[in-house]
């Protein structure tokens, strides 16, 4: 099916490729939007698996080249360990379907590279998962920061504090590789910050970093990362993450303009202080962040008409997992039925691969890279 016939109202047909531990936030995302989508096969090499989990979320399995060839499949969304992700994806878009795939969009610059080719070669639509862009807190910071409300951005601070278990490295025999993991706590876990510190702040120029494997025996890649950034806007910042660190905590974003500061932690907005409005912060801060965000203005206005569930979930405190993929699903059809790109393209899926690819550089050589 062209894009040209996909008529407005027309559901997308989807395929989950890859049925281990985030295939079903992916199918439950896929099942809320009825008038979105439809998710109707599951694709796995491991058929036993397959078949359990289509079992388990009422679709068909089926092999990947009888997929790419099903005329009643739309689009693939790629579940499966990143090292995969560029063939599969190429793969499927020379087959003449729309791809989805998760986090990482690959694990080095020059698969992203191929990927955007084939993309552009296809005309196909490309979107990679990285779904707190779709956090209302996320999308209010990044509203901020378009209407210049901080002020010009000066700095960064990017923090992703978290643990995972040895068990949990062996629990897939990709995790924690380079061949298929592609690095640690940074291009598997941090790469979500990554991705909203690069969307709101813009791109880094320089990057001087260390890594270490602090606190894990049984993995190739880095658990902790220390890195320190030159933005192209003459922002600097700093990024520290790890997966060693018990027992965890949530990730903080700090976005500092010379009008003002916004902190999101976790996903939701932790402090938001502009000069001249009064300052909110804690859980009062995701609560009221629009009204004082917005301050009585024309914006504030145009911005309550056009208030959306997630804004009114954020509100009643009821964002919960799986709502952000559903967000950006929901971002991914409307992209095919408008012909247009979807909010994380290739481009941007590109922009945190190559970002963490020059921290390793950085730390493997010990000097500053340029990007
Ligand atoms: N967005 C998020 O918050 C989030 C969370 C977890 C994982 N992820 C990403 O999702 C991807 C999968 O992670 P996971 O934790 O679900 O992994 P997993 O190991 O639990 O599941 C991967 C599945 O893919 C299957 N598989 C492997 N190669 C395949 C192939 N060539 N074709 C079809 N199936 C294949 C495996 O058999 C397995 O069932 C990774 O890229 C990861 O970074 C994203």
């Amino acid at each position: 099916m062209s894009d040209h016939t996909l008529q407005s109202a027309t559901l997308v047909r989807f395929a989950i490729v890859g049925c281990g531990a985030i295939a079903p936030t992916q199918a439950q995302a896929l099942k809320e939007i009825p008038e979105f989508a439809r998710v109707t096969h599951c694709v796995d090499t491991d058929c036993a698996r397959a078949e359990a989990f289509a079992a388990k979320h009422g679709l068909v399995a089926i092999g990947w080249e009888d997929a790419l060839r099903h005329p009643e499949i739309d689009a693939v969304t790629l579940c499966t360990p990143s090292g995969v992700h560029g063939k599969l994806a190429e793969e499927a878009l020379r087959a003449g379907k729309h791809v989805v795939v998760e986090k990482p969009m690959e694990i080095t610059v020059e698969a992203c590279d191929a990927l955007i080719t084939a993309q552009r070669e296809t005309n196909r639509k490309l979107a990679v998962i990285s779904q707190h862009r779709f956090d209302p807190a996320s999308q209010m910071v990044r509203k901020l920061v378009g209407e210049q409300a901080l002020g010009r951005l000066i700095a960064a601070d990017v923090r992703i504090p978290w643990f995972r278990t040895q068990e949990y490295y062996d629990s897939g025999d990709w995790r924690g590789t380079w061949a298929l993991d592609g690095g640690g706590c940074l291009m598997n876990q941090g790469i979500h910050t990554v991705d909203l510190m690069l969307w709101l702040l813009g791109p880094v120029k320089e990057v001087y970093a260390s890594v270490a494997t602090a606190a894990h025996e049984r993995i190739e890649v880095e658990d902790l990362v220390s890195a320190t950034l030159v933005f192209a806007n003459g922002a600097l910042g700093t990024l520290f993450a790890s997966t060693a660190l018990y027992p965890g905590f949530p990730i903080r974003l700090g976005v500092f303009g010379t009008e003002g500061s916004a902190i999101i932690e976790g996903d939701v907005l932790h402090t938001l202080a502009i000069r001249g409005r009064d300052t909110v912060a804690g859980q009062v801060a995701s609560s009221h962040a629009i009204q004082v965000a917005t301050g009585g203005t024309r914006s504030a206005v145009h911005h309550a008409a056009q208030a959306t569930p997630a804004d009114t979930a954020a509100q009643a405190g009821t964002w919960k997992w799986g709502d952000a993929h559903r967000a950006q699903f929901i971002d991914f059809v409307s992209a095919i039925r408008e012909d247009r790109p979807p909010l994380v393209d290739g481009h941007a899926g590109r922009s945190a691969v190559a970002l963490i690819r020059a921290v390793y550089e950085s730390a493997r050589t010990g000097s500053v890279v340029r990007l």
